[in-house]
């Protein structure tokens, strides 16, 4: 049997439909290198969407495989309550020292949607410990995504996503965010989104519900499985402030954007604020292993101090995993030292080879938009349409034709590569999306 045949007798896929198998079977990968993943049949596709937005300095980095070789041989793990490692600490001065504010401690778990689990009970517990039981509701943003997990699925303002399992979400109030769909990466400077209609409705609903909110959860500047919408910094910055002029706490959820997504290390720092909580995942680690963290905001953790019966009640298993830290100190050395100095000019990079896309698909790009190293495409197929309504899968198999790995979120079709990638590597991007696109909904 080939590796694909023992796959589908073996393996359930995230995110898949079984009968999708049979005409996109899942492409064996033997090794990935830089922005390319190599199959074993020879193909060698540019990993266009980093491989759901974790690979930061392109796979396989000399300097992140040292670190978590080395790592691995001298303490592999070592569970986090009542131990500790120089990795784990040396990551937590490393993120507190970059951090967009005053952050005074991380707390460690393993995905980002346990990073937003361990934020919400966080908020839920300090309410509890500071005499405040009645603020005990989550407030979100429609559109957003913060993951699959309960609690997080709960915050999730997708209904795709949370219909199905809404009997067993809490009961979370949602506020409205603007999409503004030609957003440009200058945009980011400005005050965008700060007077919209969905602003004000949004503060009016936070005001309204004040007394009984414990936390705002949002992703700052990018909805990115919400198709990528962008809703201004200006938004994100009037949201954060009226939140802490009603004692709300602000959870930012930097999972997708941080580590340089947006053209800077946090995406917070656009708007210029710093939440109590901040979220993180994905590059994490360097986008090589499953990690994640929450900054806590010096003070937050004060109402944690006392008796033990005060002490936060969440654990995971591998918190804090040496081998996982290792590789998230050493990312963060390469962010300062290599992508950092180099993001102004992948940006401009980005913004020409958008440019370039929608002028070779004028026909069928609708919008699109851009946030640092994040640029979407709305694509409008009208009569072109295939015929079984599949965009994404149907663009999904021509881009891996064309040698491109492309995940459209329906009928939006973005890029997050690395940010390592080069001139000539975005080029070869760029030409197969066109392809792709051209294959899927050309003449
Ligand atoms: C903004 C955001 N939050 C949370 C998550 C959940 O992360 P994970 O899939 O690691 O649980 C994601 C995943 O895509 C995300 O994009």
């Amino acid at each position: 049997m080939s590796l694909v045949e023992r796959d589908l007798a073996s393996v359930w896929h995230p995110a898949s439909h079984f009968a999708d198998h049979a005409r996109l079977p899942p492409v064996p990968v033997t090794s990935a290198q830089g922005v390319y993943l190599q199959s074993a049949d020879g193909r060698r596709l540019i990993d266009g969407i980093s491989s759901w937005w974790t690979c930061l300095h392109g796979h396989g980095h000399p300097a992140v495989v040292e670190a978590i070789t080395s790592q691995a041989q001298r303490l592999d793990h070592v569970m986090l309550a009542g131990f500790t490692h120089e990795p784990a600490v040396q990551l937590a001065e490393a993120l507190l020292s970059s951090a967009p504010g005053d952050y005074a401690r991380v707390f460690y778990a393993d995905c980002g949607s346990a990073a937003i689990e361990v934020a919400m009970k966080m908020s839920f517990q300090r309410r509890r410990q500071t005499g405040e039981p009645g603020r005990q509701r989550f407030a979100a943003l429609r559109n957003s995504y913060h993951g699959e997990t309960l609690g997080a699925l709960g915050v999730s303002g997708t209904d795709a996503y949370r219909e199905l399992f809404a009997p067993l979400l809490p009961d979370v109030l949602y506020l409205p965010a603007p999409a503004f769909e030609g957003h440009t990466h200058a945009d980011l400077a400005t005050d965008l989104g700060a007077d919209s209609p969905e602003a004000d409705e949004a503060v009016r609903l936070l005001r309204a519900h004040a007394d009984t909110l414990t936390a705002l959860v949002m992703e700052p500047l990018v909805q990115g499985a919400g198709k990528m919408a962008m809703p201004g910094a200006g938004f994100y910055r009037r949201l954060v402030s009226e939140a802490r002029s009603l004692g709300i706490h602000v959870i930012a959820d930097e999972i997708a954007v941080a580590f340089g997504r947006t053209g800077s290390l946090f995406a917070s720092t656009w708007a210029d604020v710093s939440p109590d909580l901040l979220c993180l995942s994905k590059g994490l680690s360097g986008g090589v292993l499953p990690l994640s963290c929450v900054l806590v905001a010096r003070g937050f953790d004060d109402a944690f101090a006392g008796g033990p019966e005060r002490s936060f009640l969440h654990s995971h298993t591998f918190t804090g995993n040496p081998i996982a830290c290792a590789a998230g100190a050493a990312s963060l050395k390469l962010m300062h030292a290599e992508r950092l100095p180099s993001l102004p000019g992948r940006v401009e990079a980005m913004t020409a080879a958008r440019e370039r896309v929608a002028q070779a698909c004028a026909g069928v790009v609708r919008a699109h938009r851009q946030a640092g190293m994040i640029v979407a495409f709305d694509l409008a197929p009208g009569d072109r349409m295939p015929a079984d309504g599949r965009l994404s899968l149907a663009i999904r198999e021509a881009g891996i034709r064309a040698g491109v790995l492309l995940r459209p979120l329906h009928d939006t079709l973005y890029w997050m590569p690395p940010l390592s990638i080069t001139d000539e590597e975005l080029d070869a991007l760029t030409g197969a999306t066109i392809e792709a696109v051209a294959a899927v909904l050309g003449e």
